[in-house]
């Protein structure tokens, strides 16, 4: 996805990271990890939502962790309970400290993402506005999809 953007796009990091005062898996860990939670289900919201979760937690790559997963889970809650995430209904604030809380909860995460599902699963302007606020939340409003 951001090949063109980082050298170190698609490669697992070879360095600790943290934001705020939380780490994320030491790369010592981080092979281990990520094999754990390749063996986690992924057939209904309560888990789909965990396993995002650990994928944060992980946080395998040096940058795009966020907007990668989220790419990933409204797919995966595409295939298993033909609903997607309407991102426009969560606030960013409200979702960077969801998941800031996630780490040790996920409850507060869980129930905003539940509140903002939808069946219009097949709506192409729906998902595009969803990568416009995936790239909000992390700080990048430059271009909106609509004009590119
Ligand atoms: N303090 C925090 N604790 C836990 N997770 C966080 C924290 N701050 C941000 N995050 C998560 O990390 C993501 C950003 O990770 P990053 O690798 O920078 O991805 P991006 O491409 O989206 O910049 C956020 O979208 C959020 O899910
Ligand atoms: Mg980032």
């Amino acid at each position: 996805m951001f090949d063109k953007i980082y050298d170190f796009a698609g490669e697992i990091r070879t360095v600790n990271i943290a934001k705020g005062n939380v780490r994320f898996v030491p790369v010592l860990y981080l092979k281990t990890a990520l094999a754990h939670i390749d063996t986690m289900p992924h057939h209904n919201f309560d888990a789909i939502v965990e396993k995002y979760v650990e994928m944060n937690i992980a946080h395998p790559f040096r940058e795009g962790n966020g907007r990668a997963t989220r790419i990933w889970l409204d797919l995966s809650l595409k295939h298993a309970i033909k609903q997607v995430i309407d991102w426009n209904q969560i606030d960013k604030d409200a979702y960077l400290s969801a998941m800031q809380r996630s780490v040790v909860n996920a409850l507060d995460i869980k129930t905003r993402l539940k509140h903002a599902l939808t069946d219009a699963i097949n709506d192409r302007t729906l998902f595009m506005t969803g990568i416009d606020v995936s790239y909000f939340y992390e700080g990048y409003c430059e271009f909106k999809t609509a004009e590119l």
